[in-house]
């Protein structure tokens, strides 16, 4: 449990967010398939990432890691061994796709499980494709549920088009491609995050991007790579809402990953009127990467659909809270997988928000907001996801009174040092 009382100072200071979640499990995961010594730095130490850890260490790769810096002492693929336990993938989703992909072409059994969480989230968006391919995988709902086992092969390549604009879905099927025979192509409705793509290239692998089609052939090996991961940009997001919300803010946020597939949260608070900026763009291994600099705005509510949707997928619970503080109507649409995110986060966010006093309704593919509204204080819960508990914290900053948010402790998951970043700023 958690209390975050009104920030009547203003947030002010310069942070650097936590590593990227996405690019953090990567390099762990390519890490563990590529041939020698992959070293990380500016790993996420999150649960979610610690959860891919420990799943490696069972496949029988050694991994050291201290804080952000991570060591993979990886053996190529067939360095991957047959697991005497259970591979525990805690609440994260991105461990248990992307490395059912890799196990659906290791000649060995492997069984996955996860949390309350994981146990609801569907799996099959991915089970199918790798059963297509080959693999031999069962568990609750014919395969769609954990806990799955996992019985990999030799395996074909796939043309296949996916239903959902999902990185994870992508990468999954892209990894076991590698290790296929001849070519396996993955079309997407939207563009989802590149990070495999970008990373696969780096660890020496030839992939092929045509749009939103992306192919890679069978047979492929990796070569171990230094990677630098770069601040989390959704990590960043709770705080580019503070700052644009909480009066007398301004906020730096240093070392950001922008790279384009993840940065519509940027594009939505530049059309709703904040003053953000971006300075020092570069490009640090492969990823773009800036320094961002937001101060208080004044807002205006905005449309959120489409294309869109997946550059901002995991920062909708706080777009809400912006938008609770912006001048008019905003409505986000297209947005039925965050019914499949770690909570069904329509539900969540609106069930929580309204306990504040947000003007707030569901839709069936996304929500409407309207603002502005003063927050009142209140005991909000965070459902045990990450994201709504930071949200929700995000909320208290600008709620009268205090905000008590209880099942805090899911921040871990993604931002362990959210709450000093909270205090850092309100002290200056
Ligand atoms: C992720 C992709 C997204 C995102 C998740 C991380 C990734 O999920 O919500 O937090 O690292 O590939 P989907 O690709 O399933 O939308």
């Amino acid at each position: 449990m958690n209390k975050v009382e009104q920030v009547t100072g203003g947030l002010n200071g310069t942070i650097k967010v936590p590593g990227d979640k996405s690019i953090s499990h990567r390099a762990v995961m390519f890490g563990a398939i590529a041939e020698g010594t992959t070293t990380i730095e500016g790993f996420l130490p999150g649960e979610d990432c610690l959860s891919t850890i420990d799943c490696f260490r069972k496949l029988g790769i050694q991994i050291d890691a201290q804080g952000d810096k991570v060591k993979v002492e990886g053996k190529g693929w067939q360095g991957l061994t047959e697991p005497i336990d259970i591979l525990d993938v805690g609440n994260s989703g991105t461990t248990t796709r992307l490395m059912l992909g890799i196990l659906a072409t290791r000649p060995f059994h492997s069984v996955v499980i996860g949390d309350a969480s994981i146990a609801k989230r569907p799996m099959s968006r991915v089970t199918d494709p790798l059963r297509q391919m080959g693999a031999e995988i069962d568990g609750r709902d014919n395969g769609n549920l954990t806990p799955l086992s996992v019985r990999g092969g030799q395996t074909k390549g796939i043309d296949y088009t996916s239903k959902v604009a999902s990185a994870q879905v992508k990468s999954s099927i892209l990894l076991a491609g590698l290790q296929s025979e001849g070519v396996t192509t993955v079309t997407e409705p939207h563009l989802s995050r590149d990070h495999t793509e970008r990373m696969l290239r780096a660890f020496g692998v030839d992939v092929d991007v045509n749009g939103l089609k992306v192919s890679v052939k069978g047979g492929q090996d990796l070569t171990s790579q230094h990677v630098i991961v770069p601040g989390d940009i959704s990590s960043a997001a709770f705080f580019l809402v503070a700052g644009a919300i909480v009066p007398n803010s301004r906020i730096v946020l240093e070392n950001v990953g922008v790279n384009p597939t993840r940065t519509g949260i940027i594009d939505v608070l530049q059309q709703m009127g904040a003053k953000l900026e971006l300075f020092n763009e570069r490009v640090s291994n492969g990823e773009p990467v800036a320094d961002l600099v937001i101060s208080t705005s004044d807002l205006r509510g905005t449309e959120i659909a489409g294309d869109i949707i997946p550059r901002l997928i995991d920062e909708i619970p706080v777009i809400a809270v912006l938008a609770t503080q912006a001048q008019g109507k905003t409505v986000i649409r297209d947005a039925e997988e965050l019914k499949v995110k770690e909570t069904n986060r329509i539900d969540t966010v609106v069930s929580e928000l309204k306990k504040l006093g947000a003007n707030i309704e569901a839709t069936g593919d996304g929500m409407i907001i309207e603002g502005p509204v003063q927050l009142k204080g209140n005991t909000v819960n965070s459902h045990g996801d990450h994201r709504i508990g930071m949200a929700m914290a995000i909320a208290g900053c600008i709620a009268k009174g205090s905000v008590t948010v209880e099942n805090s402790e899911a921040i871990a998951v993604s931002y362990p040092n959210f709450f000093d970043h909270i205090h850092t700023l309100s002290e200056k």
